[in-house]
């Protein structure tokens, strides 16, 4: 029996980085300098990021969970406190809550933007609650201003997982301009990658200096000059901290990401722009929210909500045809409490947040990077069409 062949020949990754040779070549530098670790690369990459961002301090780290981590330790959540959060989200804004002590509380999402819905918040509010974590979901930008009204009238931080919206704007302002803590990842998924990494930007001089100091054992933050000529051999551990430094070899490939990133945006929009247009006579699918006229969205991911009902099979059994058709996708997210661990330990049940559940069931990421071709979107939609039958 002759098999039908795939839509397209080569596998096409979800996800892909863009490096370039200034990357390569400015990793080499770093290799030969024999400077590897925190350095001066680290330094030039912050200050060229608060520059680029406009904020008055950014602190490198070597993951977004480690910017999460220490952004909820410096805020002052700690045991005893309450943090609310969405379950549309991937775990590490979860986790890093628990692992500072506090319990994380879930409001559901509002389907319209898949962000955490605004008008939940109040009802979740206890004695106990300290902060409100949004997550711009997808690099679509959270109502910052309904955010901040509640969390002035309660007294709580606002910290920002914008680990998807490397470049977002939110009328007018950049995201990092906005809350004293927002976090971003430079995971390979991600707008603007260094391998893995991440960066806090604060705007206290007081809390950027607890960042630095939880980065790296409690250490003071020039530490790194103690191996210089010019620099001294003594240093003081001032509390306990992590192990979170970003070392120069990361930097040096942000430092040139950085350059490229409204370029990367503007392509990833593009490519956005490209789905949404061929996938709106398709049947049976929901398109992600597009951002109002006042925001700009990083478009990190493309999620497609699949109506299994109506197509009659499952998410798991779409995405394995997809792959079949060399369509690779990805599962942005498994709603937070529908994870075993996180179930058992916040103890919410199937049924507890029903709007993320509903995208949680029947979401799939399309591939979306800025080296895609508009051939590739083409044999996207191809592929769907042809699994959709
Ligand atoms: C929403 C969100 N928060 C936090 C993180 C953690 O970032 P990292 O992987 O850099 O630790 C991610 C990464 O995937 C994320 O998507």
């Amino acid at each position: 029996m002759k098999t039908e062949s795939p839509v397209r020949e080569k596998f096409l990754p979800v996800s892909l980085p863009q490096i370039d040779q200034e990357e390569i070549d400015e990793v080499v530098d770093s290799m030969k300098s024999g400077w590897i670790t925190t350095g001066p690369k680290v330094m030039k990459f912050e200050e060229k990021f608060q520059d680029y961002f406009n904020v008055p301090h950014a602190v490198a780290l070597n993951s977004g969970t480690a910017a999460l981590h220490i952004s909820y330790l410096t805020a002052g959540i700690g045991p005893g406190d309450e943090v609310i959060t969405t379950p549309m989200t991937f775990a590490a804004t979860v986790s890093m809550i628990m692992l500072a002590g506090a319990k994380p509380v879930l409001v559901d999402i509002d389907s319209a933007t898949l962000n955490l819905d605004p008008n939940l918040i109040e009802k979740a509010i206890t004695l106990k609650t300290k902060a409100i974590v949004p997550v711009h979901f997808g690099g679509l930008p959270c109502d910052m201003d309904a955010i901040n009204a509640i969390a002035k009238k309660h007294n709580l931080k606002v910290i920002e997982d914008a680990a998807h919206a490397v470049g977002s704007e939110y009328k007018g302002k950049k995201i990092g301009q906005i809350s004293p803590f927002t976090c971003f990842s430079f995971h390979p998924m991600k707008n603007l990658t260094t391998a893995e990494g991440g960066m806090v930007i604060a705007h206290s001089e007081e809390d950027a200096e607890q960042l630095r100091l939880l980065r790296f054992h409690g250490i003071d933050k020039d530490a790194w000059k103690r191996y210089e000529k010019k620099g001294s051999a003594r240093y003081g551990v001032h509390q306990l901290g992590f192990k979170y430094n970003m070392l120069d070899l990361q930097a040096a490939i942000g430092l040139h990401q950085l350059d490229k990133l409204a370029q990367f945006n503007h392509r990833r929009a593009e490519l956005a722009q490209l789905y949404l247009g061929v996938l709106s006579d398709v049947e049976n699918i929901i398109l992600p929210p597009i951002s109002p006229a006042d925001s700009v969205h990083t478009w990190h991911l493309f999620p497609v909500q699949f109506d299994i009902d109506k197509i009659g099979k499952s998410r798991e059994v779409i995405m394995d045809e997809l792959k079949a058709e060399n369509i690779g996708t990805g599962v942005h997210y498994e709603a937070i409490h529908l994870h075993p661990y996180f179930g058992e330990a916040l103890k919410y049940e199937r049924g507890a947040f029903p709007k993320a559940e509903f995208m949680s069931d029947r979401v799939l990421s399309l591939p979306l990077f800025p080296k895609m071709t508009n051939q590739d979107v083409a044999d996207v939609v191809a592929a769907i069409k042809k699994v959709l039958g």
